[in-house]
């Protein structure tokens, strides 16, 4: 079926998204300096089944492979982070010039394989020895990030255009500093409140040196958004609703639209912030070109107080698939979202730089990866953005989560989000239904294929 609805704009980016700690490896290769998630995954306990990404995909010698493959599925654009501590090993100070070279030549391979570079530069492999200066909770950071930024920019600025300064603050921050699910693995709810102001303060003071660094700069900022839904009409879930959406949501999106941290949320922390420094607020506020969203699933809201006491059995369910991380499928909850980032905050440039699931793989006998559950998500999640397109939302672009398997984080290898699968032993590639479909939409530039 090929109706003209359902096709895209016709400068609609189809791309495909990764991070550096999740597919480089080489972890102590050519000066790299080390990084928190280095320090955190090789502390026993921290990371499923001790999982590190000392290898992960290899991607750092297997570069060339990897653009081989996405040029054989025609993909657009391929969203990539920088390692900080491969470019400054102590987050500061002295360059690797080894570091920089990585990045230069897979810039350059990217673009004789026609291939437009999105940078993320940051993507949570904060250098070791910044935490150990107290990282992010720390303002000192502010200054090495944008240090960072002016080297990097400058170094790939003639080529790179589109630049992402931070990816999902709200993890690095909470996640991070405050459940310690994550790297630097601390649980403190204060530290996680400065971290997530000076995470914000840094994307703001490097936004100028972007546009100083590269010509026609397009710059953005990456947020993990999931939209709340009270699980039944109750004040008290209603009021769940809103605190969640407050917590993940409108504590990034609010100080970068104008409309300063959300009082709600700051009196729940009881934190004085008084980090905040004059001038921070409106250094946040530094024009950027577009948003950058992370999509994967909504969240049903419930107080803590139980059914019973509330006097409200919950009314809402979850009624999509659930894949491998237990989160819903759930595609209606991105038009959802995106209405309400243009038609609310006032978005003017919107990129979906991550969309995705994992599901258990099986391999065949004849080596094959089919992956009918991948691709319906990714499909039906497409569809939804050209539904918000023909409202009005101004979405330019969408990266599948993720080219390739991957180190998931603290869940290790045991999560594939990849549409190519990666066999960790032998660094095999091998292309899963997904990505053929994928390619196929590509070339029609419509989601509404078989
Ligand atoms: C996002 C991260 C990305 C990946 C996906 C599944 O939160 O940005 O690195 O882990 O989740």
């Amino acid at each position: 079926m090929n109706n003209n609805k359902s096709i895209f704009p016709k400068d609609f980016v189809w791309g495909v998204a990764t991070a550096s700690y999740q597919i480089e490896g080489a972890w102590n290769e050519d000066g790299r300096g080390e990084s928190i998630w280095d320090r955190f995954s090789h502390t026993p306990g921290k990371v499923l089944n001790g999982d590190t990404g000392d290898t992960a995909c290899d991607h750092y010698h297997l570069w060339r492979d990897d653009i081989k493959l996405m040029k054989s599925l025609g993909i657009a654009a391929y969203r990539f982070s920088v390692a900080w501590p491969r470019v400054l090993p102590q987050g500061r100070g002295k360059i690797s010039e080894a570091g920089i070279d990585f990045y230069n030549q897979l810039v350059d391979g990217l673009l004789e394989a026609d291939i437009v570079p999105y940078v993320t530069l940051y993507h949570w492999d904060l250098p070791q020895a910044l935490e150990d200066e107290g990282g992010w909770p720390s303002r000192l950071v502010v200054d090495a990030f944008v240090e960072y930024t002016d080297i990097i920019t400058r170094a790939l600025g003639d080529r790179v255009k589109n630049w992402i300064t931070l990816n999902e603050p709200w993890v690095s921050a909470f996640v991070g500093y405050r459940d310690g699910r994550h790297a630097p693995g601390h649980m403190d709810l204060d530290k996680a409140v400065a971290a997530s102001h000076h995470l914000l303060l840094s994307h703001g003071r490097s936004v100028p040196v972007i546009r100083d660094n590269v010509k026609d700069a397009n710059v953005g900022i990456t947020l993990n958004l999931t939209p709340q839904v009270p699980a039944s009409p109750s004040v008290v879930d209603k009021k769940a609703a809103t605190w969640v959406d407050g917590y993940i949501n409108r504590f990034f999106l609010d100080p970068l639209t104008g409309r300063g941290y959300p009082q709600d949320i700051v009196n729940s922390f009881g934190n004085s912030m008084d980090f905040v420094q004059p001038g921070d607020m409106d250094t946040i506020l530094a024009p950027i070109d577009f948003l950058g969203v992370n999509y994967y699933t909504r969240n049903i809201a419930r107080s803590e107080i139980t059914p019973e006491e509330q006097n409200q059995p919950q009314t809402v369910f979850r009624e999509g698939a659930i894949t491998e991380m237990d989160w819903e499928v759930y595609p209606k909850g991105l038009y959802n979202l995106l209405g309400r980032l243009h038609f609310d905050y006032g978005f003017q440039s919107i990129f979906i730089t991550e969309n995705g699931a994992a599901f258990p793989d099986e391999v065949n006998s004849d080596g094959e990866v089919d992956d009918p559950a991948r691709l319906s998500y990714i499909k039906e999640h497409l569809k939804m953005v050209n539904e918000a397109i023909s409202i009005g939302v101004p979405v330019n672009g969408y990266f599948v989560w993720s080219l390739l398997d991957n180190f998931e984080w603290g869940f290790g290898y045991s999560k594939r989000f990849g549409i190519v699968r990666v066999d960790f032993e032998t660094q095999k590639r091998t292309l899963k239904s997904s990505a053929k479909w994928y390619s196929k939409a590509i070339q029609v530039n419509n989601a509404d294929v078989e």
